[in-house]
């Protein structure tokens, strides 16, 4: 099961287009996005409730999308506005609307009770849309279970391995304590890591002479979102003198596509007056290729898991933010069994 009253991630706002038809499943549920003549996104379930084919597959109308099966016409609410040939539309024609929030280039659409819709849960992405910090937007798919690509996320100790050649570059990284602590909506994880060689990742866009004190601060919030302070300055210097360091900041975030599959946006950042030529490109670039080493283990993981689904694991401290995390995401999901005990569930491995 899936929390559903929390903000999730449907799509970057430049996926949507001015004038057509954009649709994203989500939580198992088909979703269609699109723009009103006044700039808004609007979200409806992209299935019409006649004969279930997507709304995606027919066609503007105005603000209004008409099935391209039998014509049924649908307002931004949802609500069945026309129905060819018939004298009456029937009571119960209308498809769901979601509440939608775009904030920092994100657009967010709120999976559960549309009453409990809450703007002030929305995660700071500040550096998604700030004019001193500077990216290019990032998206993969997963075949996995979105709780796979969390663990990865709350245990850096990764680096070291997955990354050894990409983000990581030293064993320091695995042997350094993380501290975490909840905060609201999440919980924090805290690691620093001193006197080691910058990254590959680093060095193919930043100078360096010696080592580096690495640092990483990063929230990790429900449903599944990441926000990270991150860098390294030389090894010795002050905190707080940036003379000579790295740092960025990134936002990630996991939306459930399926039980079984997960959209992950990101981006990393940059912080200069201007965007630096070609410092952008180098920075996704690498980054990437980061993502994929992930997107690579956890994938055979996730083969040796559906292989024998009753295999125990074996804990480690190393894992401590992570049963963290998934003790919050049970407590949410137990808070919602009570709330609304007849809701459909969408069973995730
Ligand atoms: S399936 Fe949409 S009008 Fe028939
Ligand atoms: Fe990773």
């Amino acid at each position: 099961m899936f929390i559903r009253n929390c903000w999730y991630v449907a799509a970057w706002a430049h996926e949507i287009p001015e004038q057509g038809l954009f649709s994203r499943v989500i939580l198992g549920e088909p979703l269609l996005l699109y723009r009103l003549a006044n700039g808004e996104t609007v979200a409806l379930e992209d299935r019409c409730c006649h004969r279930l084919a997507p709304l995606s597959a027919g066609r503007r109308e105005g603000d209004c999308v008409r099935c391209g099966y039998h014509g049924l016409k649908f307002s931004p609410d949802g609500a069945c506005v026309e129905a060819p040939g018939l004298d009456r539309i029937p009571i119960k024609a209308k498809v769901r609307s979601y509440p939608v929030a775009v904030r920092n280039r994100w657009v967010f659409v709120w999976m559960g009770d549309p009453g409990l819709a809450d703007t002030s849960l929305l995660p700071d992405n500040f550096s998604c849309d700030h004019p001193e910090w500077h990216y290019q937007p990032g998206y993969l798919h997963y075949e996995t279970p979105y709780m796979l690509i969390c663990d990865n996320l709350l245990d850096f100790s990764h680096l070291s391995y997955v990354h050894e050649n990409t983000l990581g570059g030293s064993t320091r990284i695995a042997q350094s304590k993380p501290e975490v602590e909840r905060v609201p909506q999440g919980i924090r994880v805290t690691r620093h890591v001193p006197d080691v060689p910058p990254s590959a990742y680093w060095r193919s866009f930043h100078e360096f002479e010696g080592n580096v004190d690495r640092w990483f601060i990063y929230d990790f919030l429900l449903p599944g979102t990441l926000i990270m302070d991150s860098g390294g300055r030389p090894t010795g210097q002050a905190e707080g003198d940036m003379a000579g360091a790295v740092r960025l900041h990134s936002c990630q975030t996991l939306t459930p596509e399926t039980a079984s599959s997960t959209h992950y946006f990101f981006q990393q950042a940059y912080h200069a007056p201007a965007p630096i030529p070609g410092t952008t490109a180098t920075i996704f670039q690498g980054l990437l290729a980061a993502f994929e080493e992930d997107r690579s283990i956890i994938t055979a993981q996730y083969r040796n898991l559906l292989l024998d689904p009753a295999a125990p694991m074996l804990p480690m401290a190393m894992d401590h933010a992570l049963v963290q995390f998934r003790r919050l995401v049970d407590s949410e999901l137990a808070k919602e069994r009570e709330r609304a005990p007849a809701r459909p569930a969408v069973v995730a491995a």
